[in-house]
């Protein structure tokens, strides 16, 4: 539709017709017979028929027959035929489904997390869906928040590249394209930075830091183009960002430019009067409105008071006209008035969802993202010896997320069902040992099922034992253990961050009998693997890698694929670190190790015990020293920074090489180390490669004393590296 058709048509709608294109309600209200809805759940939130029949969106449902069906009914109802959004969280995937977001990072390739984005859209779009509730952009820097594994780390940089690719992935060019749907950024803003990690609790970050790290990954997902924004619970600046005028009106959209639809998250309008920032619902609609935030997410709020606020002269009906007319123009830019149907197909649903591509694009991923934390030379297993596969994670299909609820967990490869089809059966054996989690660990989700006292303390330890036997009996043991699935994701705070106390007794056991234990590790979030790393011989991290799991650790395992990612949140020595980043400020007191009055813990190092970009390799890489193209950066004068890097191992590997920079001194304190570039190498065996980075002035820029963006004069180092812990370094001048 062309723009002064849609203007028409905006001109054309009543007040509650607009109004009715801000409020999105669950798909519940458009499934069955309406009248026993309308009594039902709706009665209980408030919602009248009348509200169903002009709600611009709904979330919760999707499936090509239904959403067609809704929309056929919607659309005929409404009096102008306007058709529907249909809105679901498809954050790593629809049927197949990828490893988690976290996990993505880890592999140091943003274009990879654009092409599972884009597999998993295409499952979506087919299911009739128009937006989904991702990218989630929020920088985290505590392990204790469950949400952690649904960002892509702790590095403002890494996380802006993810974001921006992530975008790409749903929307590509044109969003109204086949396969395409709209892209939402979360959590605007700030969300990561939950205070202890608690969910849904407070944050307190300062502007400085707020505006230098926190903001840049949403900008860079709204740059690529996002069409829909999602506030966030938490307040910023004492101002829950639901009604936060100012970041919603002046950062958001004055500053970045975002000129989409901004959508609250689940409820949040009303969570504004449990904050004590407003009085009831009717203010609380008001303060949301005003604020800028287009559709009302699950609450009554709009529905029920925006016309009355309009017609008490309240609030302008300008804004509502401001807010209906973008939800129109994101309806126009997906091509719904053109076919209010899009991709929704019933047929190419059977085809698209979990085809082989989508599968084989899965293994690539899951075999990218892991991260061998440690190896003393175990790895590659060696296939003549007798394996004993022992843990909770051996034959489990619980690898997905809670955010995966739209997959089915039977389609997921278990390590069990991938190891039959390579090793040698007759010297392989296969043991529960423990369940993932005992009856100490309390579990909830949006699953109602939980693995928590199932498994009765007699069978526990008839399993140990069965295990224990058969650690004794093994050459090696691999123990694939980890969190359960539902304690990482929304509301799954942990204070203690290890390993169930039930797989630690296992793990214990196990060592007691046979030392060569090799540790996959299945989790959403940075763990304490002090004990683990220490009693183990090799610790591989999987995370939560998706339906092809099972064969991209096996083919990890077995050296078919040799690991490369990096990890993109510190795992800290204990939880007593968190929160934990290695982009830190530096201090008047840095640590130095025969000073006692310097920035330190008294009993645990400061250091991670596995630190951001780190991950090791089945070879060795050697970077050279770094000779640079000359000393001084300008406004139009790049610097090249270059090292050699060798492959001097004896098998092939790829390396993910890291660029950071310190300013070290300027008008703020700066960080240690910021992550400013990566390349990721393929060499053979004894194979070199020159790498270059360009250092150019902008990205020497940052928030200065003043609050603008920019660079300063002065020092600089830079170092090139396998982690961020290297300390192969050059310096340099910026001179303006
Ligand atoms: C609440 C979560 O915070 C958000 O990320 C999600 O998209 C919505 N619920 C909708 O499910």
């Amino acid at each position: 539709m062309r723009q002064e058709e849609l203007r028409q048509l905006l001109e054309d709608m009543s007040l509650e017709e607009k109004i009715g294109q801000m409020v999105q309600l669950s798909a519940d209200f458009y499934k069955g017979d309406a009248k026993s809805v309308i009594t039902g759940p709706a009665a209980s939130l408030g919602v009248t028929g009348e509200d169903i029949r002009l709600a611009g969106s709904i979330l919760g449902a999707y499936g090509a027959e239904e959403l067609m069906e809704i929309q056929k009914n919607y659309m005929a109802e409404h009096p102008h035929h306007i058709p529907m959004l249909f809105m679901l969280d498809v954050i790593h995937g629809l049927k197949t489904v990828f490893p988690i977001p976290l996990a993505q990072g880890a592999a140091f390739e943003p274009e990879l997390a654009q092409k599972c984005a884009s597999a998993m859209t295409k499952e979506a779009a087919v299911s009739g869906l128009h937006v989904t509730f991702a990218p989630m952009a929020d920088l985290v820097r505590d392990a204790r928040w469950g949400r952690v594994m649904e960002s892509t780390g702790e590095d403002p940089y890494l996380n802006g590249k993810y974001a921006a690719a992530m975008v790409r992935g749903i929307q590509g060019d044109d969003m109204s394209k086949p396969y395409k749907m709209s892209a939402c950024i979360k959590h605007f803003a700030g969300y990561g930075a939950v205070e202890a990690g608690r969910e849904y609790n407070n944050i307190e970050v300062n502007e400085h830091t707020f505006r230098e790290f926190y903001l840049p990954a949403y900008e860079e997902g709204i740059r690529a183009g996002a069409g829909m924004v999602m506030t966030a619970f938490n307040p910023v600046n004492g101002i829950p960002a639901t009604g936060n005028r100012r970041l919603m009106r002046d950062v958001l959209r004055g500053e970045m430019g975002f000129d989409g639809v901004l959508i609250t998250d689940y409820g949040a309008i009303l969570e504004m009067i449990a904050h004590g920032y407003a009085e009831d619902e009717k203010d609380a609609a008001h303060k949301a409105v005003e604020a800028g935030a287009d559709i009302d997410m699950m609450t009554n709020a709009y529905a029920a008071n925006l016309k009355q606020l309009v017609e008490e002269k309240k609030i302008d009906e300008a804004l509502i006209d401001e807010a209906a007319f973008r939800i129109l123009e994101l309806k126009n830019k997906l091509g719904l008035f053109e076919n209010p149907y899009k991709d929704a197909d019933a047929k190419a649903q059977g085809q698209v969802r979990l085809c082989s591509e989508h599968r084989a694009l899965a293994r690539e991923a899951a075999q990218k993202t892991c991260v061998l934390l440690k190896n003393d030379g175990i790895l590659p297993l060696d296939m003549s010896k007798k394996i004993a596969f022992i843990g909770p994670y051996t034959n489990n299909h619980e690898i997905h997320s809670t955010w995966a609820f739209t997959g089915d967990v039977k389609e997921c490869v278990t390590i069990e069902a991938a190891a039959r089809e390579v090793f040698d059966i007759s010297r392989t054996t296969f043991h529960q040992g423990a369940p993932v989690v005992g009856s100490d660990v309390r579990l909830s989700g949006f699953a109602s099922d939980t693995a928590s006292g199932k498994v009765s303390a007699r069978e526990q330890e008839a399993m140990l034992d069965e295990a224990v036997l058969a650690a004794s009996k093994a050459d090696l043991v691999v123990m694939p253990l980890g969190e359960h699935y539902l304690q990482s994701g929304e509301a799954a705070s942990r204070a203690m961050i290890d390993l169930p106390e039930v797989q630690m007794a296992l793990f214990r056991a196990v060592a007691e009998v046979n030392p060569n234990i090799v540790v996959v590790l299945f989790n959403g979030r940075p763990l304490d693997l002090r004990e683990i790393s220490e009693k183990s011989r090799a610790v591989l991290e999987v995370w939560l890698p998706g339906t092809e799991g099972g064969h991209a650790v096996v083919d990890v395992l077995t050296g078919a694929v040799n690991p490369s990612g990096k990890l993109t949140m510190s795992f800290p020595y204990c939880v007593g670190q968190e929160p934990m980043h290695y982009n830190e400020y530096a201090t008047g007191r840095p640590y130095d190790r025969n000073e006692r009055l310097c920035t330190r813990y008294t009993d645990v190092p400061n250091e991670p015990l596995y630190p951001f970009g780190y991950g090791l390799s089945y070879t060795n890489f050697d970077i050279s020293p770094i000779r640079m193209s000359g000393s001084e950066v300008t406004e139009d004068a790049p610097l090249t920074a270059q090292v050699t890097v060798k492959n001097t191992g004896d098998c092939s590997g790829t390396e993910v090489v890291q660029l950071y920079i310190r300013d070290m001194t300027a008008s703020v304190i700066r960080p240690v180390k910021e992550l400013k570039g990566f390349q990721k190498i393929w060499l053979a065996p004894g194979e070199e490669k020159e790498v270059f980075f360009e250092i150019d002035e902008p990205m020497l820029r940052f928030v200065r004393s003043d609050g603008t963006w920019g660079s300063e004069s002065g020092k600089f180092t830079l170092w090139i590296g396998s982690s961020s812990m290297t300390e192969n370094g050059a310096q340099f001048e910026l001179k303006l």
